[in-house]
């Protein structure tokens, strides 16, 4: 199939790898595991769909009320993620951004993000926005405070807060999501790039995240040539 409205700017909500694994009498970690080697053959294809810019959930910050050894679990594989297994952002050419705070990270994650931006900063084949310790009505209260400062500091004039300036103001100058996919049949977006989202299309294949393959991902891009996007238009 021909792929004519390719998104150019898609997110994905990677749900159900607990269940992935529960469902093989496996222990979450292991379901976080499949997860990760599912993001690196599916990064590898989207890109070769063309699609300039992935957003991925990877950890919110209300993932913190888990359980210690499941957030220890998953820190040690974003850890290897970002060092030992980096080389497909590398080979791939893709550009790797963080949102979020970086407040209360191990030592260790946070230094391996800052070499991986660092390591892949001027790649321009694509984009990977990892939002990590991330929550969308943060980012949007951080831009606020920002902005709140210059008007009292007199740098900035009340008449001068547009939608345009708070796009500058949120973590990373992206530009919005035209398509968000949350896989395991979970239909909400739990405080997932609420700014970025305004006018996203959505889907929600009933799949969990290890086994959100290729097959699958076309399987999606074929439901986004079927949207009529309006924008509120006619
Ligand atoms: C949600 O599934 C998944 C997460 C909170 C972690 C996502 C992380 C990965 C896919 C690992 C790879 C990512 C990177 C960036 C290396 P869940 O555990 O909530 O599943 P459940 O709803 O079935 O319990």
């Amino acid at each position: 199939m021909d792929y004519v409205n390719i998104p150019n700017h898609i997110g994905i909500i990677m749900d159900g790898n607990g269940r992935w694994a529960k469902k093989r009498g496996l222990s979450r970690s292991l379901g976080h595991k499949a997860g990760a080697e599912n993001l690196k053959r599916l990064l590898k294809h989207i890109y070769r769909r063309e699609i300039k810019i992935v957003s991925i959930y990877a950890f919110s910050v209300e993932n913190f009320k888990r359980d210690e050894k499941e957030v220890n679990y998953l820190m040690d594989l974003f850890v290897k993620m970002f060092t030992k297994d980096s080389d497909i952002f590398v080979n791939e050419k893709i550009k790797v951004v963080f949102s979020g705070s970086r407040k209360n990270l191990r030592e260790d994650v946070v230094s391996a993000m800052d070499s991986l931006e660092e390591k892949t900063k001027l790649y321009e084949r694509g984009i990977l926005n990892i939002c990590f310790n991330y929550s969308g009505r943060r980012e949007i209260t951080d831009a606020v405070l920002s902005i709140a400062r210059l008007v009292k500091e007199d740098k900035l004039d009340l008449n001068d807060i547009t939608e345009e300036l708070l796009d500058l103001y949120m973590y990373q100058k992206l530009p919005p999501l035209d398509f968000v996919i949350r896989t395991s049949g979970e239909i909400r977006i739990s405080n997932f790039m609420l700014w970025e989202s305004s006018y996203a299309e959505y889907y929600f294949p009933s799949v969990f995240f290890p086994d959100f393959d290729e097959k699958e991902f076309d399987l999606a891009l074929n439901e986004y040539q079927k949207r009529k996007r309006r924008f509120g238009g006619v």
